[in-house]
């Protein structure tokens, strides 16, 4: 049942090209359109939205992240992401102009299905992006995004999040055209490139032997941190999450701009350091704040996509992605985080599909 494949998780990891195609292929028709068939949100809706409320737990939560950096790029509408734990207790401003959207894969979260109904109950328009059919996250929702990943075993998410994330894009890309807050031009651009994903996510998953050479040499670290600026930070969220989870490695991810305000105290000599720097237009910012973390002893491991080769300079080790829009390297830059997790976790002996103390999915409040 692991198709050879010694866990879930690598399974999982493998499958990410066609879980992003099956995502992606059957919403768009030969005019270039985004068609959600389970989408009824309409025009005249769409202006009537003033803003919109992403909640989610865990890894659904940081690519709600990336969903508020594509909603409010491309829709132009103000977006609030927050933890489902967290959403109630703060008394929201939420009414029938807001758009709110749960993520859940299992769609079954009481968290989130809790925030759900507060947000049904204040009058707000609900859209769930969810992986399971006929889920009660899915039955209680206005509007539904499935994202056909297939299921997903393995505890720590993977496929399930690069397809929320092609959720988002997809949604945002679809809100920003029926506003008109997106050109054509754009449009186009965008879609012609989450087609090309698929294919580059494989390129990726050909060539891991220096993510599986960088986790034998540092899963003896009990310390490490991920650092990324505007989403690769919050890429890095969700790669800190997973090396936590399976590997049980205590691990932090900061916006690297907010290192100088505390947490660069922990760095010394050796501490291990992912920075994620895909941006061109936060590229300079980033390589500073790699500098200053090797300056005071940190084993740096930059991320980049291909061809920048000048940030060879300011890291210990690079692992390059293929070359794609700003916009949507999440869904590269989180691969080869994944694995390297994985082949930590495999290097200390964890049990990588069943992690301790974690259930797939989270019944109870
Ligand atoms: C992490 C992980 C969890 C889930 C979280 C939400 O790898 O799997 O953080 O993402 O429990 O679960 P769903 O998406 O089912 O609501």
């Amino acid at each position: 049942e692991k198709g050879g494949y010694p866990h879930f998780m690598l399974k999982e990891i493998y499958e990410q090209p066609k879980a992003l195609k099956d995502t992606l292929s059957p919403r768009i028709n030969e005019n270039n359109e985004i068609i959600l068939d389970d989408i009824k949100l309409t025009k005249e809706d769409l202006e009537k939205i003033n803003k919109v409320v992403i909640v989610a737990c865990g890894t659904a939560y940081h690519a709600g992240l990336v969903g508020r950096y594509a909603i409010e790029k491309f829709a132009r509408i103000p977006v609030e992401v927050d933890v489902a734990s967290e959403f109630r207790y703060r008394d929201p401003f939420v009414d029938d102009k807001t758009l709110f959207i749960a993520v859940s894969q299992s769609g079954e979260t009481a968290d989130t299905l809790a925030a759900l109904r507060e947000a049904k109950e204040k009058g707000a328009r609900i859209m769930a992006v969810t992986n399971v059919v006929g889920s009660r996250i899915s039955r209680e929702a206005d509007d539904v995004f499935y994202t056909w990943a297939g299921p997903e075993i393995a505890v720590a998410s993977t496929k399930a999040y690069t397809t929320q994330l092609m959720a988002m894009y997809l949604i945002a890309l679809n809100m920003g055209i029926k506003k008109g807050t997106v050109t054509k031009e754009k449009y186009d651009e965008v879609l012609t490139e989450l087609k090309a994903l698929p294919e580059k996510v494989e390129t990726l998953l050909e060539n891991i032997e220096n993510i599986q050479k960088l986790a034998d040499q540092q899963f003896h670290n009990e310390n490490v941190f991920y650092i990324g600026r505007g989403i690769d930070d919050h890429v890095g969220r969700e790669g800190s999450l997973k090396l936590k989870e399976i590997s049980y490695i205590h691990s932090e991810a900061i916006a690297a701009g907010e290192l100088k305000h505390g947490t660069i105290a922990l760095i010394e000599e050796g501490t291990l350091v992912v920075a994620l720097a895909t941006h061109d237009y936060l590229y300079d910012k980033m390589l500073s704040n790699m500098k200053e973390v090797k300056a005071r002893g940190a084993y740096v491991i930059g991320v980049a996509q291909e061809g920048n080769q000048e940030i060879e300079k300011s890291a210990d080790a690079v692992i390059y992605i293929p070359n794609t829009m700003d916009e949507l390297s999440p869904i590269l830059s989180v691969i080869p985080l994944q694995l390297f997790a994985y082949y930590i976790a495999v290097a200390r002996g964890a049990d990588v599909d069943k992690p301790k103390n974690l259930a797939k999915s989270v019944t109870v409040e």
